[in-house]
């Protein structure tokens, strides 16, 4: 495992950083905890997750799953300081008109329920999930600031927020002395490109925001399981991955990626995560992982350094469209 510097923070993460959003979802309690522990014995130290993981799994869980059972984790390991543990406010975790958002009791309500579901009394990094455009961007930051002061968030970041309304926070954040959006976690992956390059990738760039994506493997198309002509794999993801990716350029990607994986000997998963590690502005891509077998086939893509040829031939694979043309040509 490697590790890097949290964006222009003193924080070093470990390159790869622990999805949970299957957890109490795709995986059970048992299986959560052995992903857990593969990917600390691997040399990881980032996790991630939400307060509404998973409300939509139906019976299967509810918000707060994933957050309890990190918490027993970290409880039953006694390993709350070796692990930096990224949290997100923001989805509807309760009844009535104040029960979502980003307004100063939502913000300060939801912080104190994450710390009892976690078991702990800070969080690492305290994320905004997606936008409030209802909350003052004032208000929702003072909230962030008063909770980083009293010492139960120690950074705070964004995700998913368009890059205006970046922007703003950190211009309001500088202006009044709040503390400042340091990371941004946006969906992002070789084959789901433009999201994020168009706006928000040069603003991260530009003011050293850490950038952790997510479905840095296309929810598992990118893991090269999903083939033209194969059966479709027993997945509950499996018709979101084909329905978004499974077309011409999803196949030929793939087969530039099985090429490169060959050179490399390493597989797909490892090309697509490897593809987002070499670029500079990345501080961890999140994966999500079902069981220690997934997670040992992603861990050693830390270890893989693309060359200049490789990254341009993904991303010609991956250019951006637009009437048919490639953008930026
Ligand atoms: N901020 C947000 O709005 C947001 C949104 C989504 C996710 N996230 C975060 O990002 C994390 C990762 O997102 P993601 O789950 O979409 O990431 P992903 O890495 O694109 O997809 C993960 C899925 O790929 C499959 N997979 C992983 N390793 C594999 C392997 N070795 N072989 C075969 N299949 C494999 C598994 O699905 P199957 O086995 O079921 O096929 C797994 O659930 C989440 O856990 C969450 O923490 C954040």
């Amino acid at each position: 495992m490697k590790y890097r510097k949290m964006g222009r923070t003193g924080l070093n993460v470990s390159a790869l950083c622990l999805g949970t959003m299957q957890f109490g979802w795709t995986a059970d309690d048992a299986g959560s905890v052995a992903v857990m522990d593969a990917f600390v014995d691997g040399g990881g130290d980032f996790i991630d997750t939400a307060d509404i993981y998973t409300t939509w799994a139906g019976d299967k869980s509810r918000g707060g799953r994933s957050e309890e059972i990190i918490g027993e984790w970290l409880h039953s390991k006694g390993n709350r300081a070796d692990i930096i543990l990224a949290t997100k406010v923001r989805g509807r975790m309760a009844e009535g008109p104040n029960g979502e958002g980003l307004s100063r009791s939502r913000v300060i309500q939801c912080c104190d329920d994450s710390l009892r579901r976690l078991r702990t009394d800070y969080i690492d990094l305290y994320q905004c999930h997606w936008t409030d455009l209802n909350t003052p961007i004032e208000e929702t930051l003072s909230a962030l600031d008063d909770l980083v002061r009293a010492g139960k968030v120690r950074y705070i970041g964004a995700s998913n927020y368009p890059a205006w309304r970046l922007m703003e926070a950190v211009a309001v954040s500088e202006k009044r002395g709040y503390a400042r959006f340091e990371t941004y976690q946006p969906e992002y992956s070789v084959i789901e490109r433009q999201l994020f390059e168009y706006e928000a990738k040069p603003f991260c760039t530009h003011y050293g925001l850490g950038v952790i994506p997510y479905s840095p493997l296309a929810g598992g198309f990118l893991t090269g399981k999903y083939r033209k002509d194969a059966p479709k794999p027993a997945s509950e993801r499996a018709d979101g991955a084909l329905g978004r990716y499974g077309n011409e350029r999803g196949w030929e990607l793939l087969s530039g990626m099985d090429e490169i994986a060959t050179a490399h000997d390493a597989n797909v998963a490892q090309i697509a995560l490897a593809w987002l590690l070499a670029q500079s502005v990345m501080t961890a891509p999140i994966i999500g992982a079902n069981n220690p077998e997934q997670l040992a086939e992603l861990l050693p893509a830390t270890e893989i350094t693309l060359t200049q040829d490789e990254i341009d031939r993904l991303n010609n694979l991956t250019k951006w469209v637009r009437n048919g043309r490639p953008i930026w040509d």
